[in-house]
């Protein structure tokens, strides 16, 4: 959204298409964008199905006139990974609410009540051009628009009547051809911010949201008009809508100013264009106009108590740390980052000489987490394999009980939370729907809420009680590598911290953290026999159907996180086996045939997990081995992977090493998309 700023119209979709590439990584299927026509009001889309690239092309080829120059303008852009509707041009947002396009919106999240509102407005006459549940909101905004028409609501005032309708998640940016110049935002479960670029200086670095006073302005009583199931029928009394003011954006010496307005789900969308950027809070709705940002609060009672104040933030992330440089795949470039990022996620916290950790984030919690009756972490996916992997040696140190929840089967169980509970919640986005969500369960339940997380500013960060950044940089690739590393150590520093009263710990911390010291270099050599790897790949791994990763203690989060590797991008059947388990059942699937990896580092398991190799190799299997450089109990002719030996705790954060550049090189083999493997998103933001 650009005021007083002339831009011709190939300036401004560049900019969406840009901004589009630059959130590929969080995996889409389709992508469009809305852009403002010849006449006032008018508003033209390109739609795209598959890659963004395919959208630059369309608009390319088009013959809309590039060279029209506009002094205000707002458009809008987003990129689909379907939930309701196949990937289709027609599915594809901007969704409209008409031919004529009066209303347009663009949404991340979920409606769910969609269908409830496709009903009522198909009922009234409207008609349907998407399956999308998207679109029943941009006829919802025409309608409600219809039937208001005289009392001649604000583009607010009309965003949040209809918000009030609306059940489920959401980050939406609305546009129409009633207000021109004029956007909406809003978010309830899913990220959105706002980046502002000028030349003055501004003279506020902080917008003033004023909550809705006791007595403030009533539902503004839009639907006057019987209502079906759903979101109609809440009674007024419901989300009460109350008019709320905010500061403007105004330069220091109050004059009006060429602005623009950014509004993205993520931070790399805008970072090319600025690094000024305000986050908004689930149910803010932002206004942007002539100029200036207004924030108003939509009320909800069930809401958490909410900071009246968004300050402006300026981002540390350089956009070069979010390319690719000299490699194939962002996911190459993260495997190979690995020495340096898990270096930034101890920088500045561990003492290697007096062995001693200190993590800023929970230093005023210590106390507090000690007392803890359990630590229970939350996660999925990877985030999910670095708490498993890490289980072990936080019960080891702490001797709190620890247990460890996949965050959407911890909601589905409604698990008891109690006060004196510590809830961890590993996220590398901080975005994920399900972990927030079991986060803000347990935050309702009065636990201490901590969070583990990359992305700064994150719903995950803003929301816990306290928690430690793992600094790994940008992840784009959405299979996660560097990631996992980072959680991994951050939890291990987590743990060393939290046990550092306990003197019968002292020796054990102390092995630990020179472990932790000698760890990069140890990494680069792993990254080392990269090659040997590729030749798996190409050699005895190619063309089979499946392949089993086991291993126990340690190791087992190691098989399981291989395993997602593998199946992940290079789309192979992978399972990952607790060697302990394997008697009861997997052994099964042993026979010649079978692809086989077992993970037989030397740790205090090592005989059991011998005991599981001669059991695979007396069924004829032929398993390549995961071992330690230099160790020669490994019978001769096994096919091995080398890694250098550290503590046993540490050693799944080299044993994993090998598994993700297995699984880059067989998909890279197969010819599939590594960064942005089929239906799968890097940042899962709906249930
Ligand atoms: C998605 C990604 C995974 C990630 C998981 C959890 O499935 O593809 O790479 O591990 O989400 O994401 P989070 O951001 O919460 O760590």
């Amino acid at each position: 959204c650009s005021y007083l700023q002339e831009k011709d119209r190939k300036t401004i979709c560049d900019i969406l298409v840009n901004g589009l590439a630059r959130q590929e990584y969080r995996g889409y299927d389709s992508a469009g964008i809305g852009i403002d026509g010849d006449k006032p009001g008018e508003t033209i889309f390109f739609k795209e199905v598959g890659k963004v690239n395919g959208l630059r092309k369309k608009i390319a080829e088009s013959n809309v006139d590039t060279s029209k120059t506009f002094v205000s303008q707002v458009s809008i852009a987003h990129t689909r990974w379907a939930t309701h509707g196949e990937p289709s041009v027609v599915n594809c947002h901007p969704l409209r609410s008409d031919p004529k396009a009066e209303f347009i919106v663009v949404h991340n999240g979920i409606v769910t009540n969609a269908v409830a509102l496709r009903l009522l407005l198909q009922k009234r006459g409207y008609h349907f051009e998407s399956e999308t549940d998207t679109e029943a909101v941009a006829i919802l905004c025409k309608y409600i628009y219809g039937e208001q028409a005289n009392k001649r609501l604000s583009f607010t005032e009309l965003i949040k009547t209809v918000l009030k309708e609306l059940e489920g998640s959401f980050a939406f940016v609305f546009k129409s051809s009633h207000y021109p110049n004029e956007v909406v935002m809003a978010r309830r479960g899913s990220p959105l911010l706002v980046g502002v670029k000028t030349e003055k200086k501004l003279k506020v670095d902080f917008v003033d949201v004023e909550f809705p006073s006791v007595e403030g302005e009533k539902n503004i009583d839009a639907l006057a008009v019987p209502t079906s199931p759903g979101g109609l029928l809440a009674p007024p009394s419901q989300n009460n809508l109350l008019r709320t003011q905010s500061r403007a954006f105004m330069s220091e010496d109050g004059m009006p100013q060429p602005i623009e307005f950014f509004v993205a789900s993520d931070a790399a969308a805008i970072i090319e264009h600025t690094k000024r950027v305000l986050y908004l809070e689930d149910d803010d709705i932002a206004h942007i106009a002539e100029g200036e940002l207004h924030i108003h609060r939509l009320r909800r009672s069930d809401g958490p108590p909410v900071a009246s104040i968004r300050t402006i933030e300026t981002l540390e992330i350089e956009l070069a740390e979010i390319m690719k440089g000299k490699f194939d795949h962002f996911m190459q470039k993260e495997i190979y980052e690995q020495p340096e990022s898990v270096i930034n996620t101890m920088r500045g916290r561990v003492n290697f000489d007096q062995h001693v950790i200190t993590l800023g984030g929970l230093r005023a919690y210590v106390n507090i987490i000690r007392r803890g009756r359990r630590i229970v972490f939350c996660a999925c996916g990877t985030s999910y394999h670095s708490a498993i992997a890490t289980r072990a040696i936080f019960e080891e140190l702490t001797e709190i009980p620890v247990t460890v929840e996949l965050a959407s089967d911890f909601l589905d169980r409604r698990t008891p939370i109690f006060r004196d509970d510590v809830c961890v919640f590993v996220s590398q986005s901080g975005e994920t729907a399900d972990t927030i969500l079991a986060m803000r369960y347990c935050l309702e339940r009065g636990a201490l809420c901590l969070g583990v997380v990359n992305t700064v500013g994150s719903t995950i960060s803003r929301e816990t009680h306290c928690g430690v950044h793992i600094n790994a940089g940008p992840e784009i690739g959405v299979a996660s590598t560097k990631a996992y590393t980072s959680q991994y150590i951050a939890l291990i520093m987590m743990a060393l911290q939290l046990s550092e009263d306990r003197i019968s710990m002292a020796d054990r911390r102390r092995q630990i953290i020179d472990g932790l010291h000698a760890l990069p270099s140890q990494i680069k050599s792993v990254l080392e026999g990269d090659r040997g790897l590729q030749e798996f790949a190409s050699g005895v791994l190619s063309n089979q159907r499946s392949l089993l990763i086991m291993g126990r203690g340690y190791q087992y989060a190691t098989c399981l996180e291989g395993a997602l590797k593998i199946k992940e991008i290079s789309y192979m059947h992978s399972e990952g086996i607790l060697a302990g388990e394997l008697k009861h059942g997997p052994l099964a699937l042993i026979d010649e045939n079978m692809p086989v990896i077992i993970i037989m580092t030397q740790d205090s398991l090592y005989p059991k997990v011998q005991s599981a190799f001669a059991q695979i190799t007396a069924r004829k299997a032929q398993p390549i081995v995961v071992c330690n450089e230099h160790d020669d109990g490994i019978p001769q002719g096994c096919q091995t992977i080398r890694v250098p030996k550290t503590v046993d705790c540490l050693q799944g954060l080299l044993n994993i090493i090998p598994l993700q550049l297995l699984s880059y090189h067989l998909a890279v083999k197969n010819g599939f998309d590594v960064d942005f493997p089929r239906n799968l998103a890097k940042s899962v933001t709906t249930e």
